[in-house]
């Protein structure tokens, strides 16, 4: 039933509202672990967003019919809200069409288990309200970068009895990104933490969704200062390849859980270099467009549109098949395909008068182009926002290369031109640039430390997605830590001080 009623939908739709089913083991492992936390009596379950049931079910195959009190299933999709009440209507379960975040809540389910709706904070729906009430629920207040699964987990509280049990099958990702700051917060000081279990994303639970999944336990209860938190990752909830306890004290001064429990807690004291100590990283030119804002030469010059309002940009990392990016003198990439990007901010009755041109190419693209979510919220819909040419770009979202094991790329940049979002755009600091200009022979030594980084320093500093796919923000790469190059410094001056010293 499951699989026809996803074949009603497209993809797209079925991402708009996060309609990707729990595989029915892996809802029973979960529901089973849930059952054992509970204390003895009977079970007042709940799921808030429903879907056909996959908890539910797995909860009629492990408890007893008596067992069960009182279920609720809440479902905004009469899609999928319709055939379940059919399906279900037999058994104890009440099932409600509506959303989640406006219903009033009932304090009194003893089991929660979900696998809230995966919808990126753009894509909510009247976020505002939704953040209001989360606010109001749970004291906290999320960033607008939250993912709607955040909030449900943080309301939830508000539908739980005392001792409530609740287990949250949620992206792991908010371990580590800084809208994920005020959930750990909530976890540690609003309920009583039980244990995180991160299942291994090269076995991806969810094959039409890339996540690497968690399932988070608490109880709603006020926790103990000191205490730990079970932490654990790969194989089941019952049985993982790894699991620690974590000192509640250790959680808050880290910024990064999925170090656990793979990782102890971060040395304390020692600094080790890193490459924002040398480094400036920026994500590329997010052009709201690159089909209509990045045109090949040969286009710009048959549409006779004006040189001057372009510059030269790098193709995507795909199509880039070099990783040394060579000059000519106009500082030009040597590039098989030699592409442009509009950058100009004049204003449109300017540039009326001065490129009719560019005007009726603007033209062409003001009922799409211009009306999309990023163009939109830009000031003059055409403008890009200044990126200097860097010195290295890093290919940021990867897999292992099978051949050198590196899921990363950095390329060397000596040309003028910029680079677009899918790559991060690497600066020497002043004393980066400093040391290069003294040592310019060394420019190869730093590119070569930089592909020579162990691949294990991007999986703690970075963030791992299902299949193993990884991805790094800046801030993220600015502290991977490259000793390497602190080392290459001191030689390569120290040498400069001993030829200096020589008479
Ligand atoms: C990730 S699916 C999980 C479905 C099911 N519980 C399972 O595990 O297979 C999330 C479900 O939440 C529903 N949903 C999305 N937004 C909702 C909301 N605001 N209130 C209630 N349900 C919602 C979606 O329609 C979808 O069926």
């Amino acid at each position: 039933m499951q699989a026809e009623l996803d074949s009603g939908k497209t993809i797209a739709q079925r991402r708009e509202l996060g309609q990707f089913s729990t595989p029915s083991a892996l809802a029973g492992e979960i529901v089973s672990f849930g059952l054992g936390l509970l204390p003895e009596g009977r079970v007042r379950f709940l799921d808030p967003a429903l879907g056909t049931g996959a908890f539910y079910s797995a909860l009629l195959r492990q408890a007893e019919e008596a067992q069960i009190e009182h279920a609720t299933g809440i479902e905004i999709d009469a899609h999928y809200a319709g055939p379940a009440t059919e399906l279900w209507a037999d058994t104890p379960i009440h099932i409600t069409i509506g959303d989640f975040t406006e219903l009033p809540p009932e304090d009194r389910y003893n089991l929660i288990v979900c696998n809230p709706p995966y919808v990126r904070h753009h894509l909510i729906g009247g976020k505002e309200r939704i953040r209001i009430r989360t606010k109001q629920f749970s004291g906290i207040d999320l960033s607008g970068l939250a993912g709607l699964y955040c909030h449900f987990m943080l309301q939830s509280v508000k539908w739980m009895a005392p001792g409530g049990i609740a287990g949250w099958l949620i992206p792991s990702e908010f371990m580590d990104v800084n809208y994920g700051r005020e959930v750990k917060k909530f976890l540690l000081e609003n309920v009583e933490l039980l244990r995180i279990h991160r299942y291994n994303p090269n076995n991806v639970q969810f094959h039409d969704a890339l996540v690497s999944s968690a399932v988070i336990w608490f109880r709603n209860r006020n926790p103990a200062a000191e205490r730990a938190v079970t932490f654990s990752y790969g194989g089941q909830l019952a049985s993982p390849d790894i699991s620690r306890e974590i000192p509640v004290s250790e959680l808050r001064s880290e910024t990064k859980w999925s170090r656990f429990p793979l990782k102890g807690a971060r040395a304390q004291g020692a600094h080790m270099a890193v490459l924002g100590d040398y480094f400036t990283v920026k994500r590329g030119i997010a052009t709201g467009g690159n089909n209509f804002f990045i045109l090949e030469k040969n286009r710009l010059e048959e549409l006779g549109l004006p040189r001057e309002v372009f510059r030269p940009v790098l193709p995507n990392a795909r199509r880039l098949n070099t990783e040394e990016i060579l000059a000519d003198a106009l500082g030009n990439p040597i590039l098989e395909s030699e592409l442009f990007l509009l950058d100009c901010a004049l204003p449109e009755s300017e540039i009326q008068v001065k490129f009719p041109k560019l005007w009726a190419y603007l033209l062409t693209g003001k009922d799409t182009v211009a009306n999309g979510y990023l163009c939109k919220s830009k000031k003059c819909w055409y403008s890009q926002e200044r990126r200097e040419a860097p010195l290295f770009l890093c290919t940021y979202m990867g897999r292992e290369r099978r051949r050198s094991n590196q899921a990363f790329r950095f390329i060397l940049n000596h040309s003028d031109a910029t680079v677009t979002n899918c790559y991060l755009a690497i600066y020497p600091n002043s004393a980066m640039k400093r040391f290069l200009q003294g040592h310019p022979e060394s420019l190869y030594a730093v590119w070569n430390i930089m592909n020579q980084i162990d691949p294990q320093r991007f999986i703690d500093e970075g963030r791992v997605y299902g299949g193993g796919l990884r991805k790094v923000e800046p801030s993220e790469l600015m502290r991977i830590p490259v000793p390497e190059i602190e080392k290459l410094i001191m030689e390569a001056e120290g040498a400069a001080d001993r030829l200096e010293k020589t008479p």
